[in-house]
């Protein structure tokens, strides 16, 4: 099945073709973390002043909080080459997940990964475009929207079709990125996180050949995120205000990243040696620091965990 938007194609078509870039160029370049919460220190951190213990993580927290999820089909929205999905099935939190994603590289690796894993019977892709909403109806017991609906702009059509695809008392279920639109970071947040860099990492540690890790952090121009990739962050900080208006909030967990996402943001998450305690000292130190400006609300979280039923 094929369902690309001829409306929005031009984006649409950008925004694949930089995914498609990701996908071959993550593969070529051996990098170990792709993002924040990627790097194990730092997710330990957050699953412990979430859950209040490291050991725990989404899946474990879904299969303890919503066991009848473990016999749910899903419908995954912008589900990249799938391997959380994977790790979902294999976890046995949902039965089976029907992944929906625009970029033809992220699903051609993504199947490759899914017949390796015998895993095909349970996990199917189809490139199709999230913003158009055409889900079916009442088809699905959970949907499931991990770093997702931040690259969705038609938000209406979306969440009418969330709405609609699922079954009576179906779960919306999301780990999603809700800060600035456009990654238009705010005075407090670039304030905090380049005081950290500055100020508690230190300057020996930040070297690199061309000096560019010591730049401090800034507010992109929103040409310049409209190049990069059209869908990015396109309406994030619109994103909550649908969800509450479409659903009822059952859980609703701060994971931080408003310090944590720029402090690490592109390679600089790979400076950070997972072995090395002092790497890992600074980790930590940045994860508290931000939770206290979450706690005394000088910041809010930009990214969320966040579990929700469709309102009557
Ligand atoms: C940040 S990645 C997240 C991938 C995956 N969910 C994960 O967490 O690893 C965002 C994904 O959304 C896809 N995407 C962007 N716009 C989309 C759209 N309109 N419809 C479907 N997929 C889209 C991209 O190709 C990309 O794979």
């Amino acid at each position: 099945m094929n369902d690309l938007s001829p409306a929005c194609s031009s984006d649409l078509h950008r925004a694949s073709e930089h995914w498609d870039r990701w996908q071959t160029t993550r593969q070529a370049n051996g990098q170990i973390y792709a993002d924040w919460g990627d790097h194990p220190t730092v997710f330990k951190a957050v699953m412990r002043e979430c859950f209040g213990n490291e050991n725990h993580d989404f899946f474990t927290y879904l299969q303890a909080h919503y066991p009848h999820c473990q016999t749910a089909h899903a419908l995954s929205l912008c589900c990249g080459d799938g391997s959380f999905e994977a790790q979902l099935i294999h976890k046995g939190v949902f039965e089976r997940i029907t992944g929906l994603e625009i970029s033809h590289e992220r699903i051609k690796h993504g199947q490759t990964q899914i017949e390796a894993g015998h895993l095909s019977e349970q996990m199917t892709f189809l490139q199709q475009d999230v913003n158009l909403g055409h889900f079916g109806a009442a088809c699905f017991d959970v949907v499931f929207a991990k770093a997702a609906l931040h690259h969705i702009e038609n938000l209406e059509l979306a969440f009418e079709g969330i709405k609609r695809c699922l079954k009576p008392g179906g779960l919306l279920v999301t780990i999603d990125f809700f800060g600035p639109t456009r990654f238009q970071w705010t005075d407090e947040q670039l304030h905090a996180c380049n005081w950290f860099w500055e100020h508690r990492v230190l300057p020996t540690f930040l070297s690199d050949a061309d000096n560019s890790l010591n730049e401090p952090i800034r507010r992109p121009s929103i040409e310049s995120m409209i190049n990069m990739d059209p869908s990015e962050a396109v309406r994030s900080s619109d994103i909550m205000a649908h969800i509450e208006s479409n659903f009822q909030v059952l859980e609703n967990f701060a994971l931080g990243g408003t310090v944590m996402n720029l402090l690490l943001y592109g390679n600089r998450v790979n400076r950070f040696n997972e072995k090395d305690p002092f790497h890992n000292a600074i980790l930590e130190e940045a994860v508290l620091f931000e939770r206290q400006l979450l706690d005394n609300g000088v910041l809010s979280s930009d990214f969320r965990f966040v579990i929700a039923k469709a309102k009557a």
